[in-house]
């Protein structure tokens, strides 16, 4: 049985990496899937490729630190669905530089996109998901969001940080409507947004270091986490940070 049969998913940062992997993923489950980039070319063929293979993919175009922007999506989207079930607040950058280094504009880029991101469209999302009912909110945190992690710049594990409270936040004040806001807090995975840094022996061996399970985290192992907090067998999960970390954070 599909998992996500008749449900609506939006999924931020959707074009590849991770995002990709939870639209193939939540698509394969049935759901009609909203992929929303601020990188247009990628998006229009990450849709165009999952509906080669039989999905209901649509592409929005979409920079998520920006608050008209969403009104305009979330606006198009229920015009087009109806309403929506489940937001995945995946989209995010990181500069790498320490603290030190770190301009302002820089600071003010990585919150843009990394906080402020998912802020906005929590904030824009649960009217609607109010008047259907309910609904699944997603943040993509990190293992930097639950831990000082030394070898990761501050700006963002302060943003991840933030988001993971945030998750916390929205889950005390909406679940009575029904709202679930879970975070899911991963390890490194290897996708674009990292493929520079695994270039170098000594940053590669000192990420799986951390990992007890000794490897970095898979795309698909990310994707089935989302898929279990957007489906209807998480419905008494909520507020939950969840490390998909092969145990980085358990010491
Ligand atoms: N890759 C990892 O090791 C890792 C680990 C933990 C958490 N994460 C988090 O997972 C999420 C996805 O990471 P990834 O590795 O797949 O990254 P990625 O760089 O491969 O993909 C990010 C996507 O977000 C989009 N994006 C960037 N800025 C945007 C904006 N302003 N508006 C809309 N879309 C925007 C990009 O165009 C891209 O499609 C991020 O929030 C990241 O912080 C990644």
């Amino acid at each position: 049985m599909e998992r996500l049969k008749t449900k609506r998913a939006l999924i931020t940062g959707g074009a590849q990496g991770i995002g990709f992997a939870i639209a193939e993923t939540f698509s394969r489950e049935g759901a009609v899937v909203y992929v929303a980039d601020v990188n247009s070319d990628l998006g229009l063929s990450a849709a165009a490729n999952l509906n080669k293979s039989g999905a209901d993919a649509t592409f929005v175009s979409l920079d998520v630190g920006d608050d008209a922007n969403w009104k305009q999506v979330v606006e198009q989207v229920t015009a087009e669905l109806g309403g929506l079930d489940i937001l995945v607040n995946n989209a995010g950058i990181n500069i790498r530089k320490v603290i030190e280094d770190m301009s302002s504009e820089e600071l003010d880029q990585m919150y843009h996109v990394n906080i402020k991101g998912p802020f906005l469209g929590i904030k824009h999302v649960l009217p609607v998901m109010k008047k259907i009912g309910g609904g699944s909110i997603i943040n993509m945190s990190s293992v930097c969001g639950l831990i000082g992690h030394r070898y990761t710049p501050e700006a963002y594990t302060t943003a991840k940080g933030a988001l993971t409270t945030l998750t916390k936040a929205i889950a005390s004040r909406y679940g009575k409507f029904n709202i679930r806001c879970n975070s899911i807090n991963p390890s490194t995975a290897d996708t674009p947004m990292v493929q520079q840094m695994l270039k170098d022996p000594q940053w590669k061996k000192e990420r799986l270091g951390e990992v007890p399970l000794g490897r970095m985290a898979g795309l698909h192992d990310i994707a089935a986490a989302a898929l279990y907090l957007a489906s209807d067998e998480a419905a008494f999960i909520n507020g939950v940070a969840l490390p998909v970390d092969g145990g980085v954070t358990a010491y």
